[in-house]
């Protein structure tokens, strides 16, 4: 059996985008162009904003294409500097490594920052984001949910707060692990800007999307040409942009269904590892959260070799942050929940799919359950 547990990290593409894939890669004309080949690809092109902007709940013209959510991030936060009415950033401490590496990067250029807390469920507390804002707050950037324990972040306190502060602080956030996983729509919810990403909705990688509300400035990061309103220039990855389209579309169809489905089988999934595990403890909100998200912490065992051996089964889970594995350790969320570190090192994220099934999930439950116990056995650790 090969069992794809991951799928925060990314998500296998479907087969109706790998189709689309294949029909607009025949085409050859850059969009730019004037004549017909050229025509064609924008097409392709404006008519996949148009089914994007459907998932997102926004017009169009509100959606510029980027290379993925790290380009997003990027360009949100870069981009709208230049427009800033102040010095001072609100973030938190769970944020994606694109988004902390970048105020990080705000903040050794003179910016100030108050990286929020969160409480023991990876939750952000509205009032501590409103008790940082100040006269010079410029910019405050929350993540919608988060990616390695799949907490739902109270957005929607937190953007009317802020506009109750003040109109002229920017919000943005990372909703990369939201999008096809939470129903919103971005107009209604407020935000200025928000960052997407096509492959974790069974898109392709390398294309994404920043949500630009109409009346916010936004500098290029990139120097170039016209393309996106100039403030992504560079030829459109049309290919990608169609696949994104394709899959944006999957996820509208069915995103009902799925949700139902994915939290069903995590419900199998959580159940079946705390009655065979003992001493397992749950990372992360059990009821505002991603209904694909599973993170948990074994007692005595190291996550690295868990996952290995689960992976000589065929199934594929992980530590955390894809970006972050094997890097730096125990990981900046479970950290800042303020997990033992002995516990956060046996921490492993399940993120799973619609496509998955019961059968898998049972699979998993007993392959996890008897490696726990095989590791923890010739584990060193005191209990
Ligand atoms: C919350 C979050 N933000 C941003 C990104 C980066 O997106 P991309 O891989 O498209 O650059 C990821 C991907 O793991 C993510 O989970």
């Amino acid at each position: 059996m090969r069992i794809y547990l991951d799928n925060n990290a990314t998500t296998p593409l479907a087969d109706k985008v790998r189709k689309e894939i294949i029909k607009v890669s025949a085409e050859c004309g850059n969009p730019s162009s004037p004549h017909s080949f050229g025509n064609r690809t924008r097409n392709i092109v404006e008519k996949s904003r148009i089914k994007i902007s459907e998932l997102l709940g926004c017009h169009p013209d509100r959606i510029i294409f980027t290379s993925g959510g790290t380009e997003a991030n990027n360009l949100a936060l870069f981009g709208a500097v230049a427009s800033f009415k102040g010095k001072h950033i609100v973030t938190s401490v769970i944020e994606h490594p694109t988004v902390i590496n970048s105020v990080r990067h705000l903040q050794h250029s003179g910016f100030n920052v108050s990286w929020v807390d969160v409480d023991k469920n990876a939750r952000v507390n509205p009032d501590d984001v409103l008790s940082s804002l100040r006269d010079g707050t410029a910019m405050v950037t929350i993540m919608y949910a988060n990616n390695e324990v799949g907490t739902i972040e109270p957005l929607q306190e937190i953007v009317e707060g802020v506009r109750n502060f003040s109109d002229k602080i920017v919000i943005h956030t990372d909703a990369v692990q939201a999008l096809g996983k939470v129903d919103f729509n971005i107009d209604d919810l407020g935000v200025d800007m928000a960052s997407f990403s096509a492959h974790k909705i069974n898109g392709p990688r390398g294309i994404g999307a920043l949500y630009i509300r109409d009346g916010i400035n936004l500098n290029s990061i990139f120097k170039g040409g016209h393309q996106e309103k100039g403030i992504r220039p560079g030829t459109e990855n049309v290919v990608g942009i169609a696949g994104f389209a394709r899959a944006a579309e999957l996820a509208a169809g069915d995103m009902r269904i799925s949700v139902r489905k994915m939290q069903r089988l995590k419900e199998r999934l959580k159940k079946g590892l705390f009655e065979k595990i003992s001493g397992l403890r749950l990372n992360g909100d059990w009821r505002q959260a991603l209904p694909n998200t599973l993170n948990v912490s074994f007692p005595n065992v190291e996550s690295d070799s868990l996952i290995m051996m689960l992976d000589m089964e065929g199934i594929a889970v992980s530590s955390g942050s894809a970006c972050l594995s094997g890097k730096e350790g125990a990981s900046h969320v479970l950290k800042a929940m303020g997990v033992d570190p002995v516990p956060a090192g046996g921490s492993v994220r399940f993120s799973l799919s619609k496509d998955n099934t019961e059968k898998e999930i049972d699979y998993v439950i007993e392959k996890t359950a008897a490696a726990a116990e095989r590791i923890s056995k010739h584990s060193g650790r005191v209990k």
